[in-house]
């Protein structure tokens, strides 16, 4: 299979995450928008990234997705340059290893909510066969995360994906994240749409589930109220030394939430 080497085993000792002397543009002839001296992630660890608006949070996990290739510097995920790797070669990795959480959660609004969980396992043989070795069919596991996150009534998982509530949707989109067993869960300012209680039981929902496969969670959130609850914040205003990026905002943010 030509994706052979897209899903060949990682190295279970490399961390999760490897960023060295990273800068990245936009556009060509634009400022930098992200300059990082380096970012390691350790596996298993949760890691709140916090930033105003602008600041180039989702810019960062773009790149650590592999989504977007950094113009200076190496992104390395599971011990795997991504820069050295073509588009086509990074989005199997990203299928095989990481289970990205969007803040507007693209939920396919013609597929059902148990074919929108099933996708990463049509993209992705690993995810399949991790799936199948943790249910008997495929509808079954995602049935069963789904059940993990509160969405069981099977009368309710018949709407379409559309008439969902947002909390609804921002679960269906976790339970796809999940689905396969990713290395590495990104999520992308989910709890935006939620107040507060229910944004924290959605962090306990996604702990529990990493937890239980020993996945990491890189979470990006304005939200100060969430962050005792990580093991470790990266402050991206202060860290990120592009002209282009934080520095200029200088804001602070406070507990206020501001959705970007
Ligand atoms: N697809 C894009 N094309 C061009 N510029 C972008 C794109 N996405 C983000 N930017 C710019 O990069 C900067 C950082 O944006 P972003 O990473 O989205 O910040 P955050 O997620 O922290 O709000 C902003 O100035 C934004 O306008
Ligand atoms: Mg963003």
């Amino acid at each position: 299979m030509t994706a052979a080497a897209a899903t060949a085993p990682p190295d279970l000792s490399a961390p999760i995450v490897q960023l060295e002397g990273v800068r990245f543009r936009w556009r060509r002839k634009g400022p930098d928008i992200l300059a990082l001296d380096a970012l390691t992630v350790a596996r298993g660890e949760r890691l709140f990234i916090e930033g105003p608006s602008g600041s180039g949070k989702s810019t960062l996990l773009g790149l650590l997705a592999g989504i977007t290739v950094a113009q200076v510097g190496v992104v390395r995920v599971l011990g795997e340059s991504l820069s050295a790797r073509t588009g086509t070669e990074r989005d199997h990795f990203r299928a095989d290893h990481i289970g990205y959480i969007f803040q507007q959660f693209n939920l396919i609004p013609y597929l059902g909510i148990i074919d929108n969980v099933l996708l990463p396992c049509r993209f992705s043989v690993l995810r399949r066969e991790r799936a199948l070795a943790r249910a008997k069919t495929l509808r079954a596991e995602a049935k069963r995360l789904l059940g993990h996150l509160d969405l069981a009534d099977p009368v309710l998982l018949r709407q379409p994906v559309t008439e969902l509530s947002v909390g609804q949707q921002q679960r269906v989109a976790a339970a796809r994240a999940l689905m396969g067993a990713p290395e590495l869960i990104i999520a992308d300012e989910p709890t935006s749409a939620l107040d507060t209680d229910r944004r924290r039981a959605f962090v306990q929902l996604l702990f529990d589930e990493c937890a239980a496969t020993g996945a990491t969670l890189i979470f990006v959130s304005h939200d100060a109220a969430l962050e005792p609850l990580f093991g470790r914040t990266l402050r991206l205003a202060a860290a990120n030394r592009a002209a282009g990026g934080a520095r200029q905002l200088g804001a602070q943010v406070g507990s206020g939430y501001r959705s970007s």
